[in-house]
């Protein structure tokens, strides 16, 4: 089987740009694009907010439907500028508040855009003669300065130039004469500049409809999508950028109302964003929102189409199918997980983050010269994918949580477990510098604050019964009595966190000295009623490990990694007892006291360990620490006889 992938495979093997922009150009994202369920319910127009996190997928669908022939109806990208965004955020107009002020401007950049695709698509698609309507259209575009069409086709354009015009004409007057109007000052002639604004723009709003309606677009096709994407770029944690999302979902809907069929607005939008909005009418829109999710089914879906279309016909046409890219391209597992089990669970479920995770997969083997890749290549890949995580989630949460990357040290080089209490204790310690640091952010700060946090960034999960839920995706958020918390598999390669709890390694004692008892003698004799005694106390060491065993085993307290931890420490315990017994049946000389008491020693850390890490909830006798410790003292006192000796003397 090996022998059918050649050296080409793993050279052409590639699973794509990062991002959607540059993907659909010189990606793969047109030869692997996955139509998802947000993709059908934006397709379908049952849902109008498109949310996900950075990477999930948002600006893919958007150049998806902007690809020719994608969506009948026609689509237009709007992706604000740094100059329109500053300019929709100054946005004002005396006698509205602001988010409907900007409301207003994003219907208006909504109706221009509309106006100027029914200029031309009037012709191209309904052909016969032009209505009065649309040359109306043309008309206003001309007198308003809004026509030409390269703004449309670059994207982002010279909206933020535009908008400058579209802005002060809205604030003062627009050309209306298009529509039979003469003077926008003669509409309202009292009213204020949010009225007059407000009366001009459905002046505009209902030439565009008429013309929809005129060339009856609402049954001859789909409709029309304008897709707004790429909010985050002129994005910030202000009052008046939030007023901008506002008002952009405010114009949605009311397009919905205005255009009816003919045209329906998408709006793509980073969680973070969507989530830290507030506004009364916040309520209305639950219906038309949508989250981008992921899961590894379809992640590993995605990896496949992608190395398909990359290796293709180095297979000499075959398909590339699941097992041949598990099991031959990749090794078929990875530190005892099948390998895409190991991969996904190690990224965020987002796909900017698989492939990413998997390209430098690849990448490392191409490096060390490999003909596939090997497990120590993924190993390898799982360091550095796990450091960029690090640093990119501070990046992604920089405006929403700027704190973010001061909490790592609270999780670095210990057990990825922590308690409620734990964690607690770790906050008070950093709790003075933070304030200090980020005195903005008091209120976040406190320990549910951060719990919170964390838990929505996907940084920490939450142990919920037997499993471990991770954040991130619209999750139920950390409940009170909740207490147990595991850092995402993502962050513990970098954070040096990779076992659940930091307890020490033990550390087999039996220091071997191969005293062989030569002859048959005398000595022999001796050595061999000592033996029995030594034998027996090594027996009674395994009898604590196994006794410590089946407390572990009915802990139903502790989490399944942190049980198989303990018990990976206590098994090692055990086989050097039994070792140091072979040993002994070999006539090897072994210091059984010191063994015994060093056990002893460890069994008390491991106790100690056990306390401070305020897992182990099962208070009193039933406690594994509880166990652990009353071992301990057993050992010592069968090892030292009745003189209670400590771990320093030997028999
Ligand atoms: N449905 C999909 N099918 C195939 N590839 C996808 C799909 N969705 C996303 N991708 C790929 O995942 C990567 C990240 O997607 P994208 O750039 O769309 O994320 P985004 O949500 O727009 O992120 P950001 O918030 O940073 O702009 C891109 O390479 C994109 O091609
Ligand atoms: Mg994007």
């Amino acid at each position: 089987m090996w022998g059918n992938l050649s050296v080409a495979a793993l050279d052409r093997l590639y699973f794509g740009r990062e991002d959607a922009e540059r993907d659909v150009t010189d990606g793969l994202l047109r030869a692997g694009f996955l139509p998802t369920a947000a993709f059908r319910a934006a397709l379908s127009g049952r849902k109008m907010l498109i949310i996900g996190r950075k990477g999930s997928g948002k600006s893919a669908i958007c150049m998806r439907l902007m690809e020719d022939g994608a969506h009948a109806g026609g689509a237009l990208l709007i992706t604000p500028d740094d100059a329109a965004g500053d300019e929709i955020r100054r946005f004002e107009l005396q006698g509205l508040a602001a988010d409907t002020a900007k409301s207003l401007i994003w219907r208006y950049v909504f109706a221009v855009h509309a106006a100027r695709h029914l200029t031309a698509h009037a012709k191209a698609a309904h052909g016969r003669k032009e209505p009065d309507s649309v040359k109306a259209l043309r008309r206003f575009l001309k007198q308003n300065d809004e026509e030409g069409v390269e703004a449309v086709d670059a994207p982002g354009g010279r909206l933020g130039d535009r908008l400058t015009q579209s802005a002060r004409g809205l604030q003062t007057s627009l050309s209306l004469e298009a529509f039979g109007v003469r003077a926008a000052m003669d509409l309202v002639p009292q009213g204020s500049e949010g009225a007059r604004a407000a009366r001009q723009l459905e002046l505009v709003e209902h030439g565009v409809a008429r013309a929809f309606a005129d060339l009856g677009c609402a049954d001859a096709h789909a409709p029309l999508l304008l897709l707004v994407d790429q909010l985050e770029q002129v994005w910030s944690a202000e009052a008046d950028s939030n007023s901008m999302v506002i008002g952009l979902l405010l114009a949605a809907k009311h397009a919905a109302g205005a255009y009816g069929r003919a045209l329906r607005c998408l709006l793509f939008l980073r969680s973070d964003i969507y989530d830290s909005l507030s506004f009364g009418e916040g309520d209305k829109f639950r219906g038309d929102e949508v989250r981008i999710a992921w899961t590894e089914s379809a992640l590993r879906e995605l990896a496949r189409t992608r190395a398909q279309a990359s290796v293709g016909d180095a297979l000499g046409g075959a398909d590339l199918d699941d097992t041949r890219l598990w099991q031959e391209i990749f090794p078929p597992s990875v530190a005892g997980e099948p390998t895409p089990t190991y991969l996904f669970a190690r990224s965020l479920p987002r796909p900017r983050d698989a492939i990413q995770f998997l390209n430098l997969c690849r990448d490392t083997a191409a490096d060390q010269c490999h003909d596939r890749i090997e497990e120590t290549d993924v190993l390898q890949a799982t360091r550095q994918f796990s450091e960029w995580k690090l640093k990119d989630l501070v990046q992604e949460y920089l405006i929403a949580h700027p704190f973010l990357e001061r909490l790592y040290p609270l999780f670095q080089n210990t057990g990825y477990t922590v308690t409620r209490g734990v964690l607690g204790n770790r906050l008070e310690a950093a709790a003075p510098t933070l304030r200090r640091l980020f005195p903005g952010y008091v209120d976040s700060l406190d320990l549910t604050g951060v719990l919170d946090t964390l838990f929505a960034v996907g940084f920490l999960g939450v142990r919920r019964g037997n499993d471990v839920v991770y954040g991130g995706g619209g999750e139920l958020p950390v409940q009170p009595h909740e207490g147990e918390f595991h850092v995402h598999p993502c962050f513990r390669e970098a954070l040096g966190a990779t076992s659940p709890i930091d307890l020490r390694r033990y550390e087999p004692a039996v220091v071997a000295s191969r005293i062989s008892s030569g002859n048959m003698g005398y000595a022999h004799f001796q050595s061999r009623a000592l033996g029995v005694r030594e034998y027996d106390l090594l027996e009674q060491v395994g009898r604590s490990c196994r006794s410590v065993l089946g407390q572990v085993g009915r802990a139903v307290g502790l989490g399944h990694d942190v049980r198989d931890e303990i018990a990976e420490q206590v098994g090692r315990v055990l086989a050097d007892a039994t070792d140091a017994q072979n040993r002994l049946r070999h006539d090897e000389f072994v210091d059984v006291g010191d063994h015994v008491l060093t056990v002893a020693g460890y069994f008390n850390t491991l106790a100690a360990q056990l306390l401070a890490s305020g897992l182990d909830d099962a208070l009193g006798t039933d406690g594994v620490a509880y166990r652990i410790d009353d071992e301990a003292r057993r050992l010592r006192r069968l090892a030292g006889g009745a003189s209670g000796s400590t771990g320093g003397s030997h028999l």
